[in-house]
């Protein structure tokens, strides 16, 4: 699995964090690990982007971006706005495919959800997957609501002859409510893929000592850790009522 290629249920729940995860439990298997933002938008040029944050969490990944617009929208739009060339998914592709002839891993991260627009063509990062043939890790809220969204997701996915790799839990609470809980056995069913971890909320706020630490624990063995869904399923689940 030299590229995966992480998309999420939309902005904002928990890609990077889950990519970083990714990453330092790549790394302490003892990969060489690259870690690809394609279109990052809404920080300023002197400004730590997602790939940035990853490797502050994770430790020593290369990191790159293809391009970064101010404003906090979609790339596509972002950079129409700002007079510039987007971002195409034959470039993200080629990016993530010179990455992957250095290094044991390549994630790449997109922006947003699978369908969020890169350029005026309507390319998205799931036409960057399907150039490289890469597996698609969905990251995807804990709770109420979720389920909607994965199956759209990983029906979009399926439909493009797409292979999803898995679920990732992008925050689960101290606390979860029982819809949370409840996810456990049903995300993976409308995914019809597994869920290959669940990284606590608050993880992005650890030192980066103990997030790489930790890493391993949120994840499974498929990506290299030791996360075993079923355990962690039989200890969050609700009692049938
Ligand atoms: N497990 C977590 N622990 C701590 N903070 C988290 C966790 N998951 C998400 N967050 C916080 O929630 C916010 C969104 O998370 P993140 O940046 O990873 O989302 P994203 O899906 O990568 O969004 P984008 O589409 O902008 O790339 C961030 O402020 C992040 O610190
Ligand atoms: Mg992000």
């Amino acid at each position: 699995m030299p590229v995966l290629v992480i998309t999420g249920t939309g902005t904002e729940v928990g890609k990077t964090v889950v990519t970083a995860a990714v990453a330092a439990t790549a790394l302490a298997a003892g990969r060489s690990v690259a870690v690809l933002k394609a279109a990052q938008t809404g920080v300023r040029p002197d400004e730590p982007g997602d790939a940035a944050e990853v490797a502050r969490l994770a430790g020593p990944v290369t990191t790159a971006e293809i391009a970064r617009y101010p404003e906090p929208l979609a790339p596509a739009t972002a950079a129409r706005r700002a007079g510039r060339a987007p971002v195409h998914p034959h470039e993200v592709a080629e990016a993530a495919a010179k990455l992957a002839t250095e290094h044991d891993l390549v994630l790449v991260e997109g922006a947003g959800g699978l369908l969020v627009r890169f350029d005026a063509a309507g390319g998205t990062l799931a036409d960057a997957a399907r150039l490289l043939s890469a597996p698609v890790l969905v990251v995807a809220p804990a709770g109420l609501g979720t389920l909607n969204t994965t199956e759209l997701t990983a029906r979009e996915l399926r439909c493009r002859g797409l292979d999803l790799a898995g679920i990732v839990i992008g925050s689960w609470p101290a606390v979860p409510d029982l819809a949370a809980r409840c996810n456990l056995a049903d995300l993976p069913d409308v995914a019809g893929a597994p869920l290959l971890g669940s990284v606590p909320a608050g993880a992005g706020g650890l030192s980066p000592a103990d997030f790489r630490a930790s890493a391993p624990h949120w994840l499974a063995p498929r990506l290299d850790g030791t996360w075993d869904a079923e355990a962690f399923r039989v200890r969050e689940a609700p009692r049938a009522s």
